[in-house]
C-alpha cells in the first residue's frame, strides 16, 4: 500500500519549502499546496514542487458558477494534480461540472463545512440546524454529484464511510500520539484516522515544525 501521508506545505518561502520536501520525501506519499502557496508562488511554484516527483494535492477550494469552476479545473490539468478540492456549497451542478472537467487521474473532493464555522455562523448565513446535519447533507450532495469523496475530520470519517463505502476521504487535523495539538481541537492520531477509513492523511506542523522533520515523518510512517 502506498504511503497515505500528504505533507501540508504551509511554508511561505519557496526555497525552504523545497528544502524540507527534499529531506522528507521518501517518508511521505504526497504534498498538499494550499491557496497561500498558490497565490504567493503561482504556476512557477507548483512546477518547482512537482519536479520533486511527489503526487500533488491542490487545495484551492473552488467555489464559483459551474462554468468558471470547470474552466479553472481545465486550467490546472497542466499540473496533473492527484487531488483537488471544491466547496460542496457551490451546489450539485458546480460539482458535476468540476468532476467532468477534471483530468482522468485527478480525485475531486468536496469541503463540506469549514471547521472554523460553528452553528451561529451557519444561522447568520441563513442555514438552520446543526453543523453535523449540514455536513451530512453536503456529503450526500457531493456523492450524488459524482465526486470522489470529501474532506472530513478523523472523528467523522467512520460515520461518513458507512453511508459512502467507496468514498475517498481526505483527513486533516492529525496529531501523532504524545505530540502537542497546536490550534487543532478535535484531533486523532494518523493511525486512528487510517483505521477509521481515511484514504489520505494531511499532516503539516507535526512534520514541518519538528526539530527533526525526517525523524518525525519516519515515526509517523512506522505507525501506519
Ligand atoms: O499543521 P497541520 O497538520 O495542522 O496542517 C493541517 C493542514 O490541513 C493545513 O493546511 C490546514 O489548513 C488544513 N486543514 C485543517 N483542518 C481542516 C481543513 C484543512 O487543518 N478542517
Amino acid at each position: 500500500m502506498s504511503n497515505p501521508v500528504y505533507l501540508a506545505l504551509d511554508i511561505p518561502q519557496l526555497e525552504p519549502a523545497k528544502a524540507l520536501l527534499t529531506k522528507v520525501k521518501s517518508h511521505i506519499g504526497g504534498v498538499k499546496l494550499g491557496l497561500e502557496f498558490f497565490c504567493a508562488h503561482g504556476s512557477h511554484g507548483v512546477h518547482e514542487i512537482a519536479h520533486l516527483g511527489l503526487p500533488i494535492f491542490l487545495d484551492l477550494k473552488f467555489h464559483d458558477i459551474p462554468n468558471t469552476v470547470a474552466a479553472a479545473m481545465q486550467a490546472i490539468h497542466v499540473y496533473q494534480p492527484a487531488i483537488v478540492t471544491v466547496h460542496a456549497a457551490g451546489g450539485r451542478a458546480m460539482m458535476e461540472d468540476a468532476k467532468a472537467a477534471a483530468a482522468a487521474g485527478t480525485k475531486v473532493v468536496a469541503v463540506t463545512m469549514l471547521t472554523s464555522l460553528d452553528t451561529n455562523d451557519l444561522t447568520a448565513t441563513g442555514v438552520y440546524g446543526s453543523a453535523e446535519t449540514q455536513v451530512m447533507r453536503l456529503a450526500e450532495l457531493a456523492h450524488a454529484a459524482g465526486l470522489d469523496g470529501i474532506v472530513c475530520s478523523g472523528q467523522e470519517v467512520g460515520m461518513v464511510k458507512k453511508a459512502w463505502k467507496d468514498g475517498y476521504f481526505v483527513v486533516p487535523g492529525l496529531r501523532p500520539a504524545g505530540g502537542g495539538t497546536g490550534d487543532q481541537k478535535r484531533v486523532v492520531t494518523p493511525r486512528q484516522a487510517r483505521d477509521n477509513g481515511a484514504s489520505v492523511l494531511v499532516i503539516g506542523r507535526p512534520i514541518s515544525r519538528a526539530e527533526d522533520p525526517v525523524a518525525a515523518a519516519r515515526a509517523i510512517e512506522a505507525t501506519l
